[in-house]
């Protein structure tokens, strides 16, 4: 495999993984983040991968990230709009409109100037994977976080449409879409959700787990699993299509 590979939101959890995974296979990577200090630790731990310290959901710092990948690639094959933000815990009626609009600003709006560009550049190729992070969060609904539930259903939309609009060129489009991951990012969500409900992290945390088939969390390297398989020759005639990888849940609260 020769692939290369652009990830946003690659310089820690999820993004990261797919990141050192696809690296792994001997793919170029270029990662984007907006977290100066772990694009910096990823740079020192990977200094092959062109990492750039970039906001998804600013159009200027994307726009030179982007026109530097490809001028030095010439192109892309895989686009991994991965960057998401989980947004605040609690009822519709105590949130922000801040808190709202940040939330749906990165996981929405970052992901649409991701995909933009990468439509682009894939159509005129002739080929090409997108791979939009989801989330079990956008397959049901999830109460106390409407903005992140909301944002990650607008991008089953975007998965489904781009993949019309993309299909005859070529381009594949696929979401992914993991259940509750081991890691630092879910030790937020269970901090943020017991702050907004008063109840016990341990408590909050079993009830993850209960409510998943397999019993079991699933790690990043499931997910970098998938979307190896999904950017592999066995994927070819799969688009348009959402993979929970999440041990099978039929509800996440
Ligand atoms: N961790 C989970 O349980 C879980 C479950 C379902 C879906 N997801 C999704 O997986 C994706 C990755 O999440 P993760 O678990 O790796 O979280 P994470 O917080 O470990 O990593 C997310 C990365 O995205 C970066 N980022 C955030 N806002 C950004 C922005 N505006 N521009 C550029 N980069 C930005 C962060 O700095 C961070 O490095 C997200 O889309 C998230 O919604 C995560």
């Amino acid at each position: 495999m020769t692939h290369r590979v652009l990830i946003t939101g690659g310089a820690s959890g999820i993004g990261r993984r797919f990141a050192e995974r696809f690296a792994e296979t001997g793919a170029r990577i270029a990662v984007c983040d907006a977290d100066a200090q772990a694009a910096e630790e990823l740079s020192v731990a990977h200094p092959e991968i062109l990492t750039r310290t970039t906001d998804v959901t600013n159009e200027a710092q994307m726009q030179a990230f982007l026109d530097e990948v490809e001028a030095a690639w010439g192109g892309v094959d895989v686009v991994c709009a991965n960057a998401g933000t989980g947004g605040p815990a609690g009822r519709i009626e105590d949130m922000s409109y801040a808190d709202w609009q940040a939330c749906v600003a990165v996981n929405l709006h970052g992901t649409f100037l991701t995909c933009r560009w990468a439509a682009r550049v894939m159509r005129v190729q002739g080929s090409g994977l997108i791979l939009i992070t989801g989330s079990t969060a956008g397959l049901f609904g999830y109460p106390l976080r409407s903005p992140y539930a909301t944002a990650k259903w607008g991008l089953v939309g975007l998965t489904k449409t781009l993949a019309m609009e993309l299909g005859p060129a070529g381009v594949r489009v696929n979401a992914i879409a993991p259940g509750a991951v081991e890691g630092d990012r879910m030790e937020r969500v269970l901090a943020n959700e017991s702050a907004a409900t008063g109840r016990d992290i341990e408590e909050l945390r079993a009830n993850y787990v209960e409510n998943v088939s397999l019993k079991s969390w699933v790690s990043a390297d499931d997910l970098a699993d998938m979307a190896l398989f999904l950017a592999s020759p066995a994927a070819s005639k799969i688009s348009g299509q959402v993979m929970a990888v999440d041990g099978h849940t039929e509800a996440i609260v």
